[in-house]
């Protein structure tokens, strides 16, 4: 925040140590962070709590993956659930924006549509869907109401001026699969831009 950010997000989702916690495959713990949904969310919303006294609500917002496989986490028994409890703690706790991002168009299962529903319904912030989105598929979503925001990943690598090319209906650079998470500069930097 000091050096000019508008926010921090929580990353809770993609297998990554908050997730672990949350989730019942992973978390085999036997303390009051185990055994449990609400025991299972106690890690992250203490998290959320120490974010918020240190930078204000406002300046919070949570990415979560429920469904996820990435780092070979996945679905569990009362998954739906207990991220309805989460997510309706993050609502009361009045974060700035609920990130949910769905594996399904590269190969993992979906986030059910009517959890999807339930969170978007529940979450009173902004709401970002992330996950496969193009230009058309994203202006449906949001013209559905499915969410507020659209968030963009491989589009966006690959377009360093995404942006001005949705805005003008221009093609786009395809991403280069065999420079990701690759050393250098290639697939990083030198991305044409349309001009
Ligand atoms: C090369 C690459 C690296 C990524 N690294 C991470 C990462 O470190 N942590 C993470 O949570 N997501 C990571 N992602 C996932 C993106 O944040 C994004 O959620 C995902 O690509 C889905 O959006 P998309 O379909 O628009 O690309 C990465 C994606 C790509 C393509």
């Amino acid at each position: 925040m000091e050096v000019g950010f508008d926010g921090v997000e929580l990353h809770a989702a993609n297998g990554y140590l908050i997730e672990q916690f949350l989730n019942a495959n992973v978390n085999q713990r036997t303390d009051a962070y185990g055994g449990n949904a609400a025991n299972r969310n106690r890690f992250v919303l203490q998290i959320i709590k120490a974010l918020i006294a240190a930078i204000g609500n406002n300046h919070v917002g949570i990415r979560i993956s429920p469904y996820g496989v990435f780092n070979s986490i996945g679905a569990f028994q009362g998954v739906d659930q207990q991220y309805i409890n989460l997510v309706q703690e993050c609502s009361n706790f009045k974060l700035m924006y609920l990130h949910l991002l769905d594996h399904s168009t590269i190969g993992g299962p979906e986030v059910p549509a009517p959890l999807k529903q339930s969170l978007r319904e529940l979450f009173k912030g902004s709401f970002i869907l992330t996950g496969g989105f193009d230009r058309q598929t994203a202006e449906s979503a949001l013209a559905q109401n499915k969410a507020d925001l659209i968030g963009f990943g491989k589009p966006f690598i690959s377009n360093p001026d995404l942006v001005e090319r949705y805005k003008t209906n221009s093609a786009l650079n395809l991403p280069d699969k065999n420079t990701f998470y690759s050393p250098g500069e290639k697939g990083y930097t030198d991305y044409p831009t349309m001009s």
